[in-house]
């Protein structure tokens, strides 16, 4: 019997701080890929983080990881790009635009030299902007250029709705859409749980109007904010989100995530990257999920839209 050769499963991360080696750890314990590259600005960085992982492999799950340059993007499936300044405390997401669309612009060049056929994933914020940017820059389809965008915050969503009312958060469905910060907006009307709508669930007529729903929304919008304070900086939670992303494409999940992804006519809104849910494979997004919203939420996710728009007309600049 010939031996089937394994695929070649290959991410590269750009960007070795905090968000790029959280995602190159949980892959490590998750056994998602055969081969991850780390490319930082500080090799000396990108190779201690790889010896580091290295040594846990016994522990872990098999799977080739080193330091590497640009080159090898070529046969990379995806390029997650963590890298760039991060939030200082006080900042918002969009206050980092100008500074990392220049870091952006070096990077993409560098991998579409190399002829990278790939999937890029963008983390660095403002994602939703970055993401953007990527896309012009690398000319790949919309498709192949995803953004990390609403991911976590549907998370952080999820587990306080979870907590709240007892219930396992993966039981818990809901939404965060928008931009990835402060415009966000929770889908209130299709949050459910178990399938039955949460208005029904816990007899809430107006979810503006109760204020633990009100406070749970809050907590998810700030939430970076309140880490921020406390820490410095949130790399945990995205790190796992990475990898769910990571594995609706390189498994071919056809799963149904909030990302950054660019619309063309959905929502009544084009030509812009924001947080919605997408469904996802190996070819990247298959297709973007239209909720039909409430008037109010639709309402607050052009305003979202807006506030990203503008950032790309003056930010960019
Ligand atoms: C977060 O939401 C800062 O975007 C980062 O945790």
């Amino acid at each position: 019997m010939a031996i089937r050769k394994t695929k070649l499963r290959k991410v590269v991360i750009i960007g070795t701080g905090l968000v790029g080696t959280s995602y190159a750890y949980a892959l490590l314990n998750q056994g998602v890929v055969n081969e991850l590259v780390l490319i930082d600005l500080d090799q000396a960085k990108a190779e201690g983080e790889a010896r580091d992982l290295n040594h846990g492999m016994a522990f872990g799950n098999p799977m080739r990881i080193k330091a590497g340059d640009y080159q090898e993007c070529h046969n990379a499936d995806l390029v997650v790009i963590t890298a760039g300044a991060n939030q200082k405390p006080g900042e918002t997401r969009l206050d980092l635009v100008t500074k990392n669309a220049k870091i952006f612009k070096g990077i993409i060049e560098k991998v579409m030299d190399v002829d990278f056929q790939g999937i890029f994933v963008v983390a660095t914020n403002p994602v939703d902007i970055l993401t953007h940017l990527t896309r012009e820059i690398s000319g790949l389809p919309k498709e192949r250029v995803i953004g990390s965008g609403t991911i976590l915050d549907t998370a952080r969503f999820r587990y306080l709705l979870g907590e709240h009312f007892e219930v396992d958060p993966r039981n818990v469905h809901a939404y965060i859409i928008g931009e990835h910060g402060d415009s966000e907006l929770p889908v209130w009307s299709h949050v459910q749980i178990g399938g039955v709508p949460l208005s029904q669930y816990a007899g809430i007529d107006n979810f503006y109007q109760n204020q633990a729903m009100t406070e749970i929304f809050e907590n998810v919008r700030d939430a970076a904010y309140h880490i921020i304070e406390r820490k410095g900086a949130t790399y945990y939670g995205i790190g796992l989100g990475l990898v769910r992303l990571t594995k609706a494409i390189l498994n071919n999940e056809n799963a149904i995530l909030t990302v950054s992804a660019k619309l063309e006519g959905q929502y009544g809104l084009n030509d812009l990257y924001l947080g919605v849910p997408v469904l996802l494979n190996e070819n990247g997004i298959r297709e973007v999920i239209e909720l039909e919203l409430t008037k109010k939420e639709n309402q607050q996710l052009h305003q979202s839209a807006e506030v990203i728009q503008e950032m790309i007309d003056t930010g960019m600049k």
